[in-house]
């Protein structure tokens, strides 16, 4: 039973006329009596229930002012309809009765007054809260203030204020490493990267970085000395000392390790030419040698030359990992293990930059490949 709103509007503005939408934006369903129903208007106690209806509706409109919020607002609505269906009721109950006492023309114009004071209150009501809300100013607060500010500072301005701040083009562009040699499997699970005191090694052999004297020092050499203990000093007596690039084998004595291969790094402070390359070679090459000689499987090897002995890591690594790399080539069923024990964050970061240019892996298989011949 729809109320005919449009027979309505010239009588009494609608909530659509007043651009009264529900906060939800679409036009408010109205039921209600039809417009002949309203023409036989109610009796007294039907006057009574439109006019409490009303001042119900009233009321919810009220708290939803003090409120604005859209529970309010549906429940204003709701009292509405309700007072609409009870005013529809009243009329079908009233145009069913023979008598009343009052004239067709005070009792519709009772009803729609009450109606209209329903409907204008939710009209206020509406207007008023979208009014509170449309009119917000826009609050700018300190931070969106500075944000603006910095973003609209010029370069200049910002690298005037940003001491040591770095310039992208002084980032260099990830060099992304290029293997040197073909992967090969059998020789890369040979080889360890392991960042410690090479002293803690329970393996077959540890490389010290010794001195011609052959006598102990500071560094790796003292750390070695100090571990094994007084009787390895004693036996490095009888070798008569050892030349650059050498190496020379002994017990490893109180340590962990079985033996100590000891070895003397090219000193390269005055900076690297082939004489220092070609010792430092010899180094790494003579000690797996020895160690084969001597039947071994598992060598470590500190960062020879590049402490005391000032050789730069950076150019060391290249020269330990291609040396190593081309020795399993040839002897990979001699050894085991190759451990490149580093020391300093510093040699980790090389040796895990480079080890993947002497040991590249393996490409895996392309898919598909695996498929056996037919023949
Ligand atoms: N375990 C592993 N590596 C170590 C240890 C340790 N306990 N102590 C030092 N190192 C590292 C250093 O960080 C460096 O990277 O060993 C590398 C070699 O440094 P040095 O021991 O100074 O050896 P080197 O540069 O070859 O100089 C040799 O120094 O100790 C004296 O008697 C030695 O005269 C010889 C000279």
């Amino acid at each position: 039973m729809a109320l005919h709103v449009s027979k309505l509007t010239t009588r009494l503005p609608t909530p659509g006329s007043f651009g009264l939408r529900s906060v939800l934006g679409t036009r408010l369903p109205f039921t209600g009596p039809t417009f002949t129903d309203i023409r036989c208007a109610a009796g007294r106690r039907t006057l009574h229930l439109l006019v409490r209806q009303a001042s119900d509706s009233w009321s919810a409109a009220k708290s939803l002012l003090l409120n604005s919020e859209l529970g309010y607002y549906r429940c204003a609505v709701g009292r509405l309809g309700k007072f609409t269906a009870a005013g529809s009721k009243a009329f079908h109950h009233t145009s069913s009765s023979t008598t009343s006492n009052w004239t067709s023309r005070s009792r519709y114009q009772v009803a729609f007054s009450v109606l209209g004071v329903s409907v204008g209150a939710m009209a206020t009501l509406h207007t008023t809260t979208m009014l509170a809300m449309s009119e917000t100013p826009e609050i700018v607060t300190d931070w969106q203030k500075a944000k603006d500010d910095f973003l609209n500072e010029t370069l200049e301005e910002r690298r005037a204020r940003c001491k040591g701040s770095v310039p992208l083009d002084e980032i260099p562009v990830w060099e992304a490493v290029k293997p040197v040699v073909e992967p090969k499997e059998v020789v890369n699970k040979k080889i360890s990267l392991f960042q410690g005191d090479i002293t803690k090694l329970e393996i077959d052999a540890i490389v010290n970085a010794a001195n011609k004297s052959l006598l102990g020092g500071g560094g790796v050499d003292g750390a070695i000395h100090r571990t094994a203990g007084p009787m390895l000093k004693k036996e490095c007596a009888t070798l008569n000392g050892c030349e650059t690039g050498e190496a020379k084998i002994t017990g490893g004595y109180a340590l962990p390790a079985k033996y100590v291969i000891h070895t003397v790094g090219p000193i390269a402070f005055g900076g690297v030419t082939d004489k220092e390359r070609n010792a430092l070679r010899d180094c790494y090459l003579n000690c797996l040698q020895t160690a084969v000689e001597n039947k071994l499987r598992t060598v470590a090897f500190p960062c020879i030359s590049t402490g005391v002995y000032g050789y730069p890591p950076k150019e060391a690594v290249d020269v330990a990992l291609d040396t190593v790399r081309k020795f399993l080539e040839q002897y990979h069923d001699k050894l085991d293990r190759v451990i490149f024990c580093v020391f300093l964050e510093t040699d980790k970061e090389l040796y895990r930059l480079n080890i993947p240019r002497y040991f590249p892996a393996e490409s895996p298989e392309p898919a598909g490949s695996a498929v056996k011949s037919k023949l």
